[in-house]
């Protein structure tokens, strides 16, 4: 019996991989929604205690709609060499096949791909069958950010492989065909994690926090804070030459995850939104990642939106926390990734004092309204996917897609909430707990006809 917080309750991995069919569904599916919502999560094989979460082998969950039917339900473990034990670290360097695969799925030029950030990309079937690994024929040498970032306008995928040695961070961008048409270092990066970065239409922003290597970190992740690490974001033209162009601009100490958003305002500033965490906030998150005894039950306590507004003219940045709640897992609307939105999502933690609750949060940045579903006690929503609805208009006109894990009745369903005013219009049982996890994407049937 373990006693990592990431083997047990809501992340109990599941011990073996099954299919049904016929899902049984409350409300009314929209036939629109069409496709699959994939979903990863850390799931180490039964007696297997990795000693850090991340370190979890990756299996994917997947639920199949279809004309206002849940078709299906799978899950998958990727099937990488660690999988079956292989050391990331070897007497070459490292593995770079040795993923955990275990962190996102996402889709590009119809192509399924798991991702870990230390590691090459692994390629899944519509069925979540492993194809193997995915290195770009070749093209790509770096590792790969599990979290890419499709342009909507170009359908371009842009995305960075980060390392703690030199090179520090590589830029990449796969063209709407799914080919590396461009890959260049970025000059004056250092070795501070790197897990998320974002893309406005003119630059790719880039983000260092106070979090860096660190030798002595044994849980296989080397990473730990370090007042002496700058905390920095690099603000790089797009384009051909742009690493040459690089600026990087000093900022408060904190570590962020994931970034909600970034644009470019009317006035040419560059404004940037994601949760953050501060020293005490990340070593509670790290504390749990890890397993260390006597720690809180929750590793988002103290994670809360900040507002960066980069003033590239003057040179200066304005910083500001934007909210009280503490969230994270931050999505939008991704037609609207790289400009100014309205709409942002998230989930909802309880903080350390107990207040807010696991939801699923919606912001309006214009009025400053925020809403919360709340998903009922003792169950954790993962993060919400937003779909946009068929001859969609407004922003918000949509879907999220969460799938919850619900202790009290050991099961988990998938949500699907109205953007717009967060009711819920349908609930699929799944045939078994879902080991709360990480990232997932919606995949609809059209993103893979093109194969
Ligand atoms: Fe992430």
């Amino acid at each position: 019996m373990t006693s990592k917080p990431y083997l047990t309750g809501h992340y109990t991995p599941v011990a073996d991989e099954i299919s049904a069919t016929g899902l049984r569904t409350e409300g009314t599916l929209p036939p629109e929604l069409t496709g699959r919502l994939i979903r990863n999560s850390h799931n180490p094989k039964p007696g297997v205690t990795p000693a850090h979460w991340f370190k979890g082998s990756g299996m994917v969950h997947g639920i199949r709609l279809r004309d206002g039917r849940a078709e299906w339900y799978r899950n998958r473990w990727v099937r990488t060499p660690a999988l079956d034990g292989a050391p990331y670290m070897t007497d070459d360097g490292p593995d770079m096949t040795a993923s955990t695969a275990g962190t996102h799925v996402i889709e590009h030029a119809g192509r399924l791909l798991a991702l870990c950030e230390a590691n090459f990309p692994f390629e899944l079937t519509p069925d979540l069958d492993t194809v193997g690994v995915h290195d770009f024929g070749g093209k790509l040498r770096s590792a790969m950010t599990a979290h890419p970032k499709t342009d909507p306008v170009t359908g371009e995928l842009h995305f960075f492989g980060s390392s703690p040695f030199p090179p520090f961070l590589i830029h990449h961008v796969a063209d709407a065909e799914g080919e590396i048409v461009h890959s260049a270092e970025v000059p004056g990066a250092t070795a501070s994690l790197k897990h998320d970065f974002a893309l406005t239409r003119h630059h790719v922003v880039f983000i260092e926090g106070t979090v860096t290597f660190d030798p002595t970190e044994h849980s296989g992740i080397p990473y730990g804070w370090n007042d002496d690490q700058p905390a920095r974001i690099g603000v790089m033209p797009r384009g051909p030459r742009g690493a040459e162009r690089i600026r990087w601009f000093s900022i408060e100490p904190g570590n962020m995850l994931h970034a909600a958003n970034a644009y470019e305002d009317d006035q040419g500033r560059i404004v940037l939104e994601g949760p953050t965490v501060d020293r005490e906030g990340f070593q509670l998150s790290w504390n749990w990642w890890v397993g260390a005894p006597g720690r809180g039950t929750e590793p988002n306590t103290r994670s809360f939106t900040r507002r960066w507004i980069i003033d590239l003219a003057q040179g200066s940045v304005d910083e500001q926390i934007i909210d009280d709640l503490a969230v994270e897992f931050p999505t939008l609307n991704e037609d609207f990734l790289g400009t100014e939105h309205r709409y942002q999502y998230a989930v909802s933690f309880p903080d350390q004092d107990g207040y807010g609750g696991y939801g699923i949060v919606k912001y309006d940045r214009t009025t400053g309204a925020r809403r919360i579903h709340q998903v009922g006690d003792a169950r954790l929503p993962s993060e919400a996917v937003f779909v946009p609805a068929a001859g969609a208009t407004r922003e918000d006109d949509g879907y999220l897609l969460t799938v919850t894990s619900d202790l009290k009745q050991d099961a988990s369903a998938l949500l699907v909430l109205d953007a717009s005013g967060l009711d819920r219009i349908a609930t699929v049982h799944l045939p078994r707990r879902v080991t709360a996890g990480i990232h997932g994407s919606w995949i609809p049937d059209t993103a893979l006809d093109r194969n």
